[in-house]
């Protein structure tokens, strides 16, 4: 069924890109606009009407149907990382489907995608399921995901919506939320440290922190604002910067642009890796909204 006829006039917008890839849409609310690619059912932007993005995209990004796209919300799933199968899941390199659309009583629009079990999933994750992105636009980003085990086994999965925020530059913001957090260093050894006071991006930063449940608040100064970024089970937190050498080894990543992005990744993964049984559906809840700093 073509995705377009899920379109409603001035509220959900479907673009089309190239014959081979996956339209765009745009949800517009009347405070906000959001736009999402079918193409991994990724959320590209955010932006509050009279703000700045709050999701950082790479102007560099590839649009191309094996590759996952530089920046907004990749969903990472039915894994986290992995070095032997694609990195973070295939359901970022997959075409989902759109399956209803509408407009609340406040007139904020809202559209669900659908990712099903195919021939092609199941050479990587031999499991039947259902995986389904809904999101809703108002003043502020709700994005729900769920996933239904329509399997007679059960399987395990760990997963993070990998959320690249947009920053003034990494010199001006601190993260608050996950102070007295533990984290695995992912790049010292995966050890296990301690998180003291709030986050600072000083140097490259790749982190899980787990049992990290509470709201996380990017304060930045430069742009006299806090994005404040709330979840509903998910129970770790990644938090993430390449600095210089690994995002100049990325071709798709702006020159540069590791100073004006940060990702606070609302995760389960580890100890938090989620097991369904036959039947059985998890969601995980995630909300995105700005406040002045001036109102702190
Ligand atoms: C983060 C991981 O979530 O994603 C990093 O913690 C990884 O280790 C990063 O480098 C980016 O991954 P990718 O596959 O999108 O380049």
């Amino acid at each position: 069924m073509p995705s377009e006829k899920f379109g409603i006039a001035d509220k959900i917008i479907f673009e089309k890109r190239a014959e081979d890839y996956p339209p765009f849409v745009t949800l517009v609310s009347k405070q906000s606009h959001c736009k999402i690619a079918l193409h991994g059912a990724h959320i590209l932007s955010f932006i509050p009407h009279g703000s700045p993005d709050l999701l950082w995209l790479s102007s560099k990004a590839l649009y191309q149907n094996d590759k996952a796209i530089r920046g907004g919300i990749p969903i990472c799933w039915p894994w986290f990382g992995s070095s032997d199968k694609p990195s973070h899941g295939f359901a970022r390199i997959h075409s989902w489907e759109v399956i209803r659309s509408g407009v609340d009583e406040e007139e904020n629009p809202h559209i669900t995608l659908q990712l099903v079990s195919n021939d092609a999933s199941k050479k990587l994750f031999d499991y039947k399921f259902c995986a389904e992105l809904s999101v809703t636009v108002s003043d502020t980003l709700d994005v729900q995901f769920s996933v239904i085990n329509r399997d007679e086994k059960t399987f395990t999965i760990t997963e993070a919506l990998h959320t690249y925020f947009r920053i003034s530059h990494v010199d001006s913001v601190k993260v608050t939320g996950l102070e007295g957090c533990s984290f695995i260093d992912q790049l010292d050894h995966d050890k296990e440290k301690l998180q003291q006071g709030a986050i600072k991006i000083k140097a490259e930063v790749d982190r899980i922190y787990q049992n990290s449940v509470d709201t996380c608040t990017i304060c930045d100064e430069g742009l006299r604002r806090n994005i404040i970024v709330s979840k509903t089970d998910s129970k770790s937190t990644v938090v993430w910067n390449p600095w210089i050498q690994k995002s100049a080894a990325m071709a798709d990543f702006d020159e540069g642009g590791y100073q004006h992005m940060v990702c606070v990744e609302s995760a389960n993964i580890g100890d938090h890796q989620i097991t369904l049984k036959p039947g059985e559906r998890h969601m995980m809840k995630l909300n995105i909204s700005e406040s002045s700093s001036l109102e702190t």
